[in-house]
């Protein structure tokens, strides 16, 4: 209890026990510390939280009066002055116009409205029914101007307000807010002290643009059948708000969450070229996206118009980025712009910009421990700056100011991906999530014969039997000896699209990899195939002389590139960011804030919306940064529909289903979870176990606190209505599908709740934060290829045999490709100062009412520091060997905690990059 105090303050601990709502009473006691008048209003004397908690005790059933009643009641009446403390969060002014800005804001609108016709309206509401109206009981409304409190710099403005009230009001549960400025208000909370609490963190739209009042409700949890009577409605009422009417555009600052298909990704009015299928329709399932209702497209009213300069991207007001966020953002895209200039322009003047060397390559990046924009003294401390200054010094400080940090990968090895590093990365890299164990050999394809031929693999006994210690094929497969990444099915239909371009070759690869007795993965054989038609499958081995060696490497750099499409497209795009949506727009909808379940979810739900909305103006639309740079190019939408379609489950999202799914597990009831890792150096999945019991740990507690049975799991009807929205509607074209876990006990809801907290924050974390310290060296993970293999004959064959790694550096982007491949992939590997993570929350007063979650969740913070503490010991235990050995780098990314910028590390509660 003295940890819960200190993370929540004592008056909001005591606050926590005054768990029953009750009416406020006027017994002898209350009479020494009040005082009454009839019909007139008096101050108020706060009582003490003792007395407080005495008379909210005393809780009195609802009962219509009759007449004679509401007389002696009327007759008895009196009002009271009760006062509350409105905190208004000031918009954060970064340069001086803005400065000027709100100065002027001010200024105007205190001149001009007198202070009925501008400020904020507020009304109490109490928690219970007057029994003589049968309507919601409230206070007189009462009206305040902030701009008298409002100092321009200072980060929050408080302001002090008196309501009246009479002396049966009961309790108070929510207050109502209108906003009557010209300008929205960052509504941060009110609370009348050691009364109650309202955290309402929202902005409040002028009501002139917005009429509907809005809504904000204590911190307490209620199960909708436990609403106090007289916040019922409200809490509807506010739902139906957030629901909106699923009609026309909507506007900036609105709050309304709806659903709609990805028909924003295309542009037909530009042209045949740009358009793109439209995902969520009959061939092309997807989850939805969050409805913006811009006005449709001229040349295909199917087709909603893009983002420009007069449209803008709707986003729900509370979801858009703000302050820090959006500053280190705006800042991390202007430094990716400049970092871009130079070789947009030496690509400009050579016309194409490819790599020469592997020294045209380590070029973009900043050379190690040097200072680079500080020149030095003598005896090495920094100089300040003199004249004249060496020019040639200067352009070569300039240049180098503005490369790329260099990723912790690049140090480790200089040249191409190696084949050790090839099968460590498979389970400890950006992407350990396409590895599994090989249960057939050959491999067979799952794609329709009659519409993509025969599939017959390539690979045969003769390819791998050498590399398997002298056991044979069917001996290692039934050791877990054998494994595969296999990217045939994803990539084959695409092909000839794909490769139809001049610049983008591409392979549907599948990899034989071996588990070795130091417990490490060795590839052992590349099957490369094409569309039938075409000389279509070949399998590369490792080199015995130099020819084979450098075909080896190209080979493996396609495989490379097979996982940076699929990664990027299925495990980071529509696993984390596209499938979350649907039950974030879900929760807004059907779940009350007071709602518990809404409240344990709230961090994890956080800004997806507005990044996933950016990600469909810039990233995932046609000619975006996703198909410019990756290999299924235009191609992009349909590989990410197709992995939907064929492959996505959300039952399997949960790590250890996954983890079985993929043979990289195995049932084992003598293991500490059940569960026995096929690989036991598996890094990704012996980090990912952890934090996944600590946190279905939490969330049973959870459950279990709030639902006593499975009846009241069924009878709760916003969980049942969120839930069934999210698979009937956000996941429509599912919406059959007999894998959706029920929703019927407190075991179902904790499950369906640990996988979508897992996949918002550590999935998405495992796959999003090392893209650029992992990936961001093109000649081990190239986004996309260039070429196909060389062949004796073909006219480049001999340049091939004369430079290798000539030929192998133009299989890859060019300079400029390269730079902007990286800037991006920078932006997305940065963390904000502001990030919120897993075991974090910046407001626990959510759970004011119930102490016992807030140890619960203070017990799972501590579960994720312990965990930190056995991840960083693993990192230096030399057994090992897929995050401790020479030159490797630690294997970090599900650390919960981390600084800002990119780290390659923490766990943020949200997808927010
Ligand atoms: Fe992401």
């Amino acid at each position: 209890m003295t940890m819960v105090k200190e993370i929540m303050g004592q008056c909001m601990v005591e606050a926590a026990f005054s768990s029953d709502v009750s009416r406020w009473s006027s017994t002898s006691t209350q009479r020494k510390r009040f005082c009454f008048k009839r019909q007139r209003t008096v101050s108020m004397l706060i009582p003490t939280f003792s007395e407080l908690k005495t008379m909210f005790r005393q809780q009195v059933p609802f009962v219509k009066l009759d007449e004679f009643s509401k007389r002696e009641l009327d007759l008895n009446q009196v009002t009271l002055t009760i006062a509350g403390t409105v905190t208004i969060k000031n918009s954060r002014i970064t340069d001086n116009q803005e400065m000027m800005m709100a100065m002027m804001f001010q200024h105007f609108d205190t001149c001009n409205n007198s202070v009925r016709e501008r400020g904020i309206f507020m009304q109490l509401v109490s928690t219970e029914i007057d029994p003589r109206t049968t309507e919601t009981k409230l206070s007189n409304p009462v009206v305040f101007d902030w701009l008298k409190h409002f100092k321009i710099g200072a980060e929050r403005s408080t302001c002090k307000v008196e309501f009246e009230i009479d002396s049966n009001f009961g309790f108070p549960g929510a207050v109502i807010v209108t906003n009557k400025y010209d300008k929205e208000i960052f509504l941060e909370g009110f609370s009348i002290e050691g009364v109650v609490d309202i955290a309402c963190n929202s902005w409040v739209q002028p009501d002139k643009v917005h009429p509907e009042a809005r809504i904000f409700f204590s911190n307490k949890a209620y199960l909708p059948c436990h609403t106090p009577a007289g916040l019922k409605e409200l809490r509807k009422e506010e739902l139906k708000q957030l629901r909106g009417n699923g009609k026309g555009v909507r506007r900036g600052g609105e709050r309304v969450y709806d659903y709609d298909v990805y028909n924003d990704l295309g542009n037909p009015d530009k042209g045949k070229e740009h358009v793109r299928p439209i995902l969520g329709t009959k061939g092309y399932p997807s989850p939805r996206r969050c409805r913006t209702g811009r006005p449709p497209a001229t040349t295909d009213k199917r087709y909603e118009s893009p983002v420009n300069s007069l449209v803008e991207s709707y986003v729900p007001r509370d979801e858009v980025f703000e302050g820090v966020r959006k500053e280190a953002l705006d800042v991390e895209k202007l430094k990716g712009t400049t970092r871009n200039l130079i070789p947009y322009i030496k690509s400009c003047i050579t016309k194409c910009g490819d790599f020469k060397q592997l020294s045209d390559v380590q070029n973009i990046y900043k050379r190690k421990h040097v200072d680079k924009m500080k020149p030095q003294n003598e005896n090495g401390t920094t100089a300040k700056w003199s004249l004249p200054m060496n020019m040639g010094k200067i352009q070569n400080d300039v240049e180098e100011y503005f490369k790329f940090n260099t990723p912790p990968i690049i140090s480790r090895n200089g040249c191409c991906l190696q084949d050790e590093e090839l099968g460590r990365q498979a389970l400890a890299g950006i992407n350990p999530l396409s590895i599994k164990r090989l249960e057939t050999f050959p491999p067979v394809s799952g794609l329709d014969p009659s519409i993509r031929g025969s599939q017959k693999s390539a690979l045969e006994e003769e390819h791998i039997i050498d590399h398997l210690d002298g056991m044979s094929i069917k001996q290692a497969m039934a050791e877990n000896k054998l494994f595969i990444l296999d990217y045939h099915d994803a990539y084959l239909p695409f092909l000839n699209g794909i490769n139809a371009r001049d610049d983008r070759k591409a392979y549907a690869t599948r990899t034989i990899l071996y588990l070795t007795r130091l417990g490490t993965l060795k590839p052992i054989a590349i099957e490369l195939s094409l569309p039938q038609g075409e000389p279509s499958k070949q399998v590369v081995t490792p080199p015995l002389d130099a020819t084979s060696h450098w075909l080896w490497q190209i080979a493996k750099a396609h495989v490379s590139s097979n996982d940076a499409g699929v990664h990027q497209l299925v495990h980071h795009w529509l696993r984390t960011h596209a499938c979350m949506e649907p039950f974030i727009i879900a929760a807004h909808r059907q779940l009350s804030i007071m709602h518990p379940i809404f409240k344990l979810l709230k961090p994890h739900l956080k800004h997806t919306i507005q990044i996933n909305a950016l990600a469909r103006e810039a990233l995932i639309n046609e000619g975006g940064i996703i198909e410019s740079d990756f290999s299924p190019n235009k191609y992009s939408t349909e590989i990410i529909s197709a992995a939907y379609r064929d492959w996505w489950r959300f039952d399997m999202e949960a790590l250890p289903a996954d983890l079985v799914r993929r043979g990289m597990a195995e049932p084992d009831p003598t293991q500490p979870h059940g569960l026995r890792l096929v690989v036991e150096d598996y890094p990704y999945a012996n980090d990912g176990l952890l934090i996944w019991f600590a946190l279905e740990n939490l969330v049973r507690t959870y459950v279990n606190y709030y639902y006593r049975d499975g009846m009241m799991v069924q009878s709760d009807s916003e969980l049942q209505a969120w839930y069934s929205e999210a698979v009937h509607v956000g996941h429509a074209d599912h919406a059959n599908a007999s894998w959706w876990p029920r929703l019927s006990t407190p075991s179902d809801l904790t499950s369906i709740l640990t996988t979508l907290i897992w996949v918002a924050s550590v999935q998405h974390s495992a796959v999003n934060f090392g893209q650029y310290p992992l990936g961001g060296y093109v000649p081990m993970r190239s986004p996309h290829m260039k070429k196909l293999l060389p062949k004796e004959g073909d006219p480049e064959y001999k340049d091939f045999l004369e430079d290798p790694e000539g030929y192998l550096l133009s299989c890859l982007p060019n300079l400029f490709e390269t730079t902007k491949f990286l800037a991006v992939v920078n932006i997305l590997s940065q963390h904000s100062p502001d990030e919120e993570y897993l075991g974090q929350r910046k407001d626990l007063s959510d759970w004011a009412g119930d102490p016992e979650i807030i140890h619960t969740f203070y017990e799972f913070s501590m579960d994720l520091k312990r965990i930190e503490k056995e991840i960083e010991n693993r990192n230096k235990d030399p057994k090992r060997r897929n995050r401790c050995a020479a030159g490797i780098p630690p294997y970090e990314l599900l650390m919960a905690t981390s600084g800002p910028g990119v780290t390659c590390r923490g766990v943020p509660n949200s997808i927010s990059i």
